[in-house]
C-alpha cells in the first residue's frame, strides 16, 4: 500500500527529496498568505531577539508542514529538534527532550494530535511559562521541583485539528491552515524539481503532471519521478505533454488526479449505499480501507473537487462525481449505469 502513487503519505522516495525541499521562505512556492504571515512573525521575533511564538500548522498531508517547520528554523537561524506525538510515550520522554533544548530552539512535534494526556499536561506549562514541573523521589519523600526552561518554540503539525484538545490549541500564538495549492504553483514546483533533478520537461508536460497532482506537492514530485521513468524507458527521456499523459494513464490516474481508491470510494457509496448518506466506517469496511486513511488522504481532495460532502448523517456523493464517473444521477437513491 505504501507504494500507492498518490498516497500523500511520506514514502521511501521522500527521503531522497531532501535536496528538493525549499530551505528559505523565498524558495517556497505558493501558500502566499501563510508565507506572509510567517515572515512577519519571524521578522518581528528576530528584531526583538526573542524566540518565535509557538506555531501550529494544519491541513491535509503532503502540503508542506514539515518543510515549513524546517524553513522557519533556517530563517530564524536556530536548531530544530524533530519528534512526533506517538513517539513521546511518557511524560519523562518529553521532560528529557525539553531539558536538552537551547534558547530559541524549535521543537517540531508532528502528529501533535496524538500526544497522550499525561504528556500534554507537561507541555502546557512548558509552552506557557517555560517551566517544567517534575516529581523527584517516591512516596512520602517525593518532592515537586520546578525547573526553568530556556525560551523555545513549539511548531506543531497535524492533519486533524479537530482531534486536538482546546487547551493545547490555545497555547499556540499562530495557527495556520495549509490548503491545496493552486495549479500554477504546483506547476512551478514540478518545474523547479525537474530542473534540480536535471529532467528535461516541456511546459505542457509539467502542466499535465501538475493538473493530476491534486494540488499536493508531495504527489506532484512523486508523479514527476514516475513520469521520468516512463519517459526514459518508453520515449527519449524528455517529458512532453504526450509522454506525461501516457504515463499517467498507465498509472490509472485520471485527468483530475483521481486514482483507483478515489474511484472505489465514490463507486461504493453510489452502488452500495445509493449515493449516501453513509458513515465513514461503513465506507471503509466496504472497500477494506482504514477509515482514518480515507478521511486524511482521500476525502479532503474529493471534498475540494465538490465530489463528496460531509453531512451530519454521513458522506454524500454529489452529481458532479456521478458525471465524472459516467454514471447517471437521478436524485437520491437510485443510480443507474448508462
Ligand atoms: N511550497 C513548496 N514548494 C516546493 N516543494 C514543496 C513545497 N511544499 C512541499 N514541498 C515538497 O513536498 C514534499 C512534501 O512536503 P512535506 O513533507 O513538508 O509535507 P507535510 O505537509 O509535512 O506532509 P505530512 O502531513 O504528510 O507530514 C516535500 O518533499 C517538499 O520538498
Ligand atoms: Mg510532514
Amino acid at each position: 500500500m505504501s507504494d500507492r502513487i498518490i498516497s500523500s503519505k511520506p514514502g521511501p522516495e521522500d527521503r531522497s527529496s531532501w535536496s528538493l525541499r525549499p530551505k528559505y521562505l523565498k524558495e517556497v512556492i505558493g501558500q502566499n498568505r501563510v508565507k506572509d504571515i510567517l515572515s512577519i512573525l519571524i521578522e518581528a521575533a528576530k528584531q526583538r531577539k526573542e524566540a518565535l511564538d509557538h506555531v501550529l500548522l494544519h491541513g491535509p498531508p503532503g502540503l508542506g508542514k514539515t518543510t515549513l517547520a524546517h524553513v522557519i528554523a533556517n530563517e530564524m537561524g536556530v536548531n530544530i529538534r524533530i519528534t512526533a506525538g506517538p513517539a513521546i510515550e511518557r511524560a519523562g520522554d518529553l521532560a528529557s527532550i525539553l531539558t536538552h533544548l537551547q534558547k530559541g530552539d524549535i521543537l517540531f512535534i508532528d502528529e501533535i494530535h496524538r500526544l497522550s494526556r499525561a504528556v500534554e499536561e507537561v507541555l502546557y506549562p512548558a509552552m506557557e511559562d517555560f517551566v517544567l514541573d517534575i516529581v523527584i523521589g517516591k512516596g512520602p519523600a517525593a518532592k515537586n521541583v520546578r525547573l526553568n526552561l530556556p525560551r523555545f518554540t513549539v511548531i506543531g503539525a497535524t492533519t486533524r485539528l479537530a482531534l486536538m484538545t482546546s487547551p493545547l490549541r490555545a497555547r499556540f500564538g499562530a495557527t495556520q491552515r495549509l490548503d491545496f495549492y493552486e495549479l500554477d504553483a504546483v506547476q512551478a514546483i514540478v518545474e523547479r524539481a525537474a530542473a534540480l533533478l536535471k529532467v528535461p520537461v516541456d511546459l505542457e508536460g509539467a502542466a499535465e503532471i501538475a493538473r493530476r497532482a491534486r494540488g499536493t506537492p508531495r504527489v506532484a514530485l512523486r508523479l514527476l519521478r514516475r513520469v521520468r521513468d516512463y519517459a526514459q524507458v518508453r520515449a527519449d527521456g524528455r517529458i512532453t505533454l504526450a509522454v506525461a499523459a501516457d504515463a499517467l494513464e498507465l498509472l490509472n490516474i485520471d485527468e483530475l488526479g483521481l486514482d483507483d481508491i478515489d474511484r472505489r470510494i465514490l463507486r461504493a457509496i453510489i452502488e452500495k449505499f445509493g449515493g449516501g448518506p453513509v458513515g465513514l466506517d461503513t465506507i471503509g469496511a466496504s472497500i477494506s480501507e482504514e477509515p482514518d486513511t480515507i478521511m486524511d488522504v482521500y476525502e479532503p481532495y474529493l471534498i475540494q473537487l465538490g465530489f463528496l460532502e460531509r453531512t451530519p448523517r454521513g458522506r454524500v456523493v454529489t452529481p458532479h462525481a456521478y458525471a465524472h464517473l459516467g454514471l447517471r444521477y437521478d436524485g437520491a437513491g437510485q443510480p443507474a449505469l448508462f
